[in-house]
């Protein structure tokens, strides 16, 4: 019987189809932004249930909104996915393009009514960035059982509570821990993501695969100094919050511009009851740190800490940081490092092994199983977290046959 052959530049085409028609699904009209449990959110949820049916997969939605999609096999699971909710004006592959490539996959193995040594599971986990209730890896969180139970008193920037949203996309609050799934069923954790980085492009790469995905530390720091008059406060009595703040910033920037792996982020600064003619009283901003080794972003974190202590004293102003969040860097399965290897030299594409400086929900479900991750090259100069991210249909056919390259292969660890 001939073999009939992937058909890659189809395929290819058919993904980019379909991340262009799931970036429709936005929370506003005017850029692409879908935030958990948004009218969108569960718009873009319905869509990817009906394709995961079309291709050949009983689909559950879990108490956390997640979308699994279960195509039967063996009695080990291979789970992949990713998310599909966005940073505010973000790019529409991030996350996404981890849920459609393994759709398109297995919608090839049931068009040939193939079945393999293992079931295959798909996650389209509904929250990772955190955008809305500040809260990152959510859904791959609750997957493996670590939920933090500090999120349902959260609220969005609308003041619409964390459990409210839940109940009105039909889910329970309190029913949060049955998503969690058992780990001995898993045989590994495959995830394919946009590399997000201009690293495959400068190489002239379509595919990479991930060594090590970097640690942060995070935290929300509030500076608080005096509201005052702004025409009538002499400038050395002032305890300006925002001009501490923005002193703060700097020395993260400085601090983290040490160079190798290590990078430092203010994505959020709000002033409090900020007013042209009042000289800003209270400051909130998101420090975010990052590097590929532990001990060297533990030290860029302990020595901004104390520049930021150091700042609000010189200047009068009260420091305090709260929801510290550290993840430590993950390194990613030999074993599957070489599996996923061999798939991409299959397609013909040279191997390059590379770390991911963004994180992932990969980096949950390595604390119940083994990992891997497929990046595919990011077009428009590396960028993302940014409307012009984007991937060629081309790259997206190369990922999707190297992926079913690396499912013909996939054996479960003994
Ligand atoms: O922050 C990250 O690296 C991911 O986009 N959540
Ligand atoms: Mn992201
Ligand atoms: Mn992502």
């Amino acid at each position: 019987m001939k073999t009939v052959l992937f058909n890659r530049a189809a395929q290819g085409r058919a993904l980019v189809d379909r991340v262009a028609l799931l970036g429709r699904h936005s929370d506003s009209p005017h850029h692409y932004t879908r935030t958990f449990l948004t009218p969108a959110h569960r718009a873009a949820a319905s869509q990817i249930g009906d394709w995961m049916r079309e291709a050949g997969m009983a689909v559950r939605v879990d108490a956390i909104g997640n979308v699994i999609g279960r195509y039967e096999g063996g009695s080990r699971t291979l789970l992949m996915g990713s998310h599909f909710d966005s940073v505010r004006n973000g790019g529409k592959y991030d996350g996404v393009l981890g849920i459609l490539v393994p759709i398109a996959c297995v919608a090839e193995l049931h068009a040939r009514g193939e079945r393999l040594p293992v079931s295959i599971e798909i996650a389209a986990f509904s929250d990772e960035e955190g955008a809305r209730f500040q809260t990152g890896f959510l859904s791959s969180r609750a997957l493996i059982g670590r939920s933090d139970p500090a999120v349902l008193e959260r609220k969005d920037a609308d003041g619409i509570a964390f459990t409210e949203a839940m109940r009105g996309a039909g889910l329970d609050p309190a029913r949060i821990g049955e998503a969690k799934i058992d780990p001995a069923t898993l045989a590994a954790y495959v995830e394919v993501h946009i590399e997000q980085g201009p690293v495959l492009l400068a190489e002239g790469l379509p595919l990479g695969i991930v060594t090590v995905i970097a640690g942060s530390s995070r935290h929300l720091v509030t500076v608080t100094g005096e509201a005052g008059h702004a025409g009538t406060v002499p400038m050395p009595v002032r305890h300006d919050a925002l001009a501490a703040a923005a002193e703060m910033v700097l020395a993260l920037e400085r601090r983290c511009g040490a160079g190798g792996s290590l990078v430092g982020t203010v994505g959020m600064l709000k002033v409090r009851d900020g007013t042209g003619n009042v000289i800003p009283g209270e400051v909130e901003f998101t420090c975010d740190i990052r590097a590929g080794d532990d001990e060297l972003r533990r030290a860029a974190d302990r020595d901004v800490v104390a520049a930021f202590e150091d700042i609000a004293s010189r200047r009068g102003v009260k420091l305090a940081l709260s929801r510290p969040n550290e993840m430590l860097a993950v390194p990613c399965s030999p074993r599957l490092q070489d599996a996923l290897e061999r798939s991409v030299a299959s397609v013909g594409v040279r191997p390059r092994r590379l770390p991911s400086g963004a994180g992932h929900d990969a980096m949950m479900l390595a604390e119940v199983t083994e990992v891997g991750m497929l990046f595919v090259r990011c077009g428009a100069g590396g960028v993302s977290h940014n409307p012009a991210e984007t991937v060629s249909a081309e790259d997206a056919g190369i990922a999707a046959e190297a992926l079913l390259h690396f499912l013909r292969g996939f054996t479960s660890p003994a």
